[in-house]
């Protein structure tokens, strides 16, 4: 019930516009937010890489109702990537993009603003020896997004696509994308679906095991994104009984959730990517975190209290 409450305030602008007005360094932003400018996003990039964890790097920003604000987010990309380059940070730091922060759902060719900037992002980030991962939104843009995937990896193989097992279709998306050279991050799904769409509760517990079983019989390459224990030991123990190289896969957090496990992970041979946000457009992204685990509103509500 607090989920769904949360998941719809999410898509509110009357509060996400007086969210905004707070400023980003305060308590549980902090905590899962790298900053505000690319500057801060490279920082934080800097820190986790020196300890060994491998990250991926989100400009924070969805649903994009103008063309202008499609081209910032896009600027924003290729300056972080300019920057990434300029570092060496290439093979360990990639970049996560969503379509609808790109133009996806700008009326009549928004699905072809998307891919075109996609593309230049995706140019940029083959500059700076990295990739692209496109992330997954809510269920109506699912087949938009896999299909410009797929267009994408004509000119760029490597990029990867998001796929959440509390989808009833994924599983069969996993047989179809498990080939050779595929990258594809498996998360539970972080949207309010509907039930004909989604499974929920312990469901998707078992939906992100059949799936993992797939992706990791699999030729591609599966990246483990889930902070929930016992999917990460079912992932590792998945991993060696496919005989899997520590190097064919790997495990993604979330910054700022379970960061001792996430270095624990990396100190015991695995690789472990971080999903780093940083932009001044947090509030999204933060009220999902807080729908999958309520503590985090409480936090939240101090912070704000306590100006
Ligand atoms: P679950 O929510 O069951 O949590 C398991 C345990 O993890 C909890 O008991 C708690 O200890 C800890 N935990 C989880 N969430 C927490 C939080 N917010 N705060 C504190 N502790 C927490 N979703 C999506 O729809 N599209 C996408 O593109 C992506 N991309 C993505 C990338 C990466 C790298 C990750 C890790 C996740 C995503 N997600 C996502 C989000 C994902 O779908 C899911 O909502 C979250 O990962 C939470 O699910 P868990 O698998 O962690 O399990």
């Amino acid at each position: 019930m607090l989920r769904r409450l949360l998941l719809k305030a999410a898509g509110n602008e009357r509060i996400k516009d007086a969210a905004l007005a707070v400023p980003l360094t305060r308590g549980v932003v902090a905590r899962f937010v790298a900053g505000e400018t690319t500057e801060d996003a490279l920082d934080t990039c800097r820190l986790l890489s020196a300890e060994g964890l491998l990250v991926t790097v989100d400009h924070l920003g969805e649903d994009t109702t103008d063309r202008g604000h499609a081209e910032q987010v896009t600027a924003a990309y290729l300056e972080l990537l300019a920057a990434i380059r300029a570092e060496g940070l290439g093979p360990s730091v990639e970049v996560s993009v969503k379509l609808s922060a790109i133009g996806q759902l700008l009326p009549g060719d928004g699905e072809t603003v998307a891919l075109e900037k996609a593309r230049s992002i995706s140019a940029a980030a083959r500059n700076a020896g990295t990739t692209v991962t496109v992330d997954m939104e809510d269920h109506t843009t699912t087949d938009s997004t896999l299909s410009i995937v797929e267009e994408l990896r004509k000119d760029f193989p490597s990029t990867g696509a998001v796929l959440q097992s509390y989808l009833r279709r994924t599983e069969a998306d996993c047989e179809r994308l498990a080939g050779s050279g595929s990258r594809i991050r498996l998360c539970k799904g972080a949207y309010a679906e509907p039930d004909e769409v989604a499974f929920s509760g312990a469901d998707i517990d078992l939906a992100y095991v059949r799936c993992l079983k797939v992706l990791m019989q699999g030729q591609g390459y599966p990246m483990v994104a889930t902070h929930d224990p016992r999917l990460v030991a079912i992932a590792l123990d998945l991993a060696s009984r496919n005989h899997r190289a520590p190097d064919s896969w790997e495990l993604q957090m979330l910054h700022g959730i379970r960061p001792d496990e996430q270095r624990r992970l990396v100190a015991a041979g695995h690789q472990v990517r971080v999903y780093l946000p940083y932009g001044t457009d947090w509030y999204g992204y933060l009220v999902r975190r807080m729908a999958e685990k309520p503590s985090n509103l409480a936090l939240f509500l101090k912070g704000l209290t306590s100006r």
